[in-house]
């Protein structure tokens, strides 16, 4: 029996993509019109954290016990896995007892390991490389607030990192053009690049990645184990500021996003996302819905 996983975007196909959108829209409006629903009933999620977390976790959490079901926090310091326990022995024991495990951890090689040796679907929390769950509560948002995504421009603004990869695999997926401005020494993966090379482009000047797109997005500037690097990373990545200045040369209607948690001041100014382009909130909140359309669709195998 093959298990499907979710290790990144393109664990999907567009078609499938689009529709577990589609589901989540309207796992929010059934939630929003106070309809409740019991589709995981009995089932169980494990949540392996291995960085910290407040709305991955809380939206997880909060999605299972929603549909009837129930999630269980791990984290390294308080299992077997802290005291050297093999990533596979535990996935193995986890596979026997509960329906789906979500881990948050470092290298994307130790989440592979995880999805390898488990008998339930993996669901990637975020790793150093990727986190696709936030792209698909963005996705959402964008849809929500604006139609389809299809031929839009987006600008990435900052680091090459796991979310800007993430970007990378939704702008093949979701058919926009990715605008990258980041500094040099701060670039994505370069195989994802010439993979992703027919939709997403490294534009050095700001101004320019900036110029008429319809989505703005951009994410700390140091992330989760890079801490040592924060006074370095603050002063190359100044210029990559987003702010109102830069707005103005967007569409009059482009967005601006955030996976939060935000640095105003450093990142964005609080003008920006405190303001009236900025659909972070509706885009944290996003991840409750799509991530209960994502637990159905692996759980229970259909969208
Ligand atoms: N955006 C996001 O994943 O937030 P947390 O780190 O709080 O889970
Ligand atoms: N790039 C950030 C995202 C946090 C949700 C990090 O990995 O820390």
């Amino acid at each position: 029996m093959t298990v499907k996983h979710f290790l990144s975007l393109m664990d999907l196909n567009g078609p499938d993509l689009e529709k577990l959108i589609q589901h989540a829209i309207k796992l929010k409006q059934e939630s929003l019109s106070g309809q409740t629903r019991e589709t995981l009933k009995g089932r169980v999620l494990a949540m392996i954290f291995e960085k910290s977390s407040t709305r991955t976790r809380v939206s997880f959490e909060a999605g299972m016990a929603q549909l009837g079901g129930h999630a269980i926090f791990l984290s390294p310091d308080d299992t077997q896995l802290g005291r050297g326990e093999p990533i596979e022995d535990t996935v193995k024991v986890l596979s026997k007892m509960v329906d789906c495990i979500m881990v948050r951890t470092f290298a994307h090689d130790n989440l592979v390991r995880f999805a390898d040796a488990a008998n339930v679907p993996v669901i990637n929390g975020l790793t150093d490389s990727y986190h696709p769950c936030q792209l698909l509560a963005d996705m959402q948002t964008y849809i929500e607030a604006r139609g389809s995504i299809r031929g839009k421009t987006v600008a990435w603004l900052g680091d090459g990192n796991n979310m800007c990869q993430s970007y990378m695999n939704a702008a093949r997926q979701f058919g926009f053009s990715l605008n990258i401005a980041c500094p040099d020494n701060y670039r994505p993966d370069p195989v994802l690049l010439e993979e992703t090379a027919k939709v997403v482009s490294i534009i050095t000047d700001v101004k320019q990645a900036v110029s008429g797109v319809d989505l703005v997005v951009t994410d700390v500037w140091a992330s989760m184990g890079q801490e040592s690097e924060s006074r370095q990373r603050t002063a190359e990545f100044r210029p990559y500021q987003v702010n109102r200045e830069l707005m103005a040369l967007a569409d009059k209607d482009a967005l601006f996003m955030h996976c939060l948690p935000a640095h105003r001041g450093d990142e964005v100014t609080a003008e920006v996302i405190d303001g009236p382009q900025s659909f972070v909130w509706e885009e944290a909140g996003n991840r409750l819905h799509v991530q209960k359309a994502l637990l159905e669709y692996l759980i229970l195998k259909e969208i």
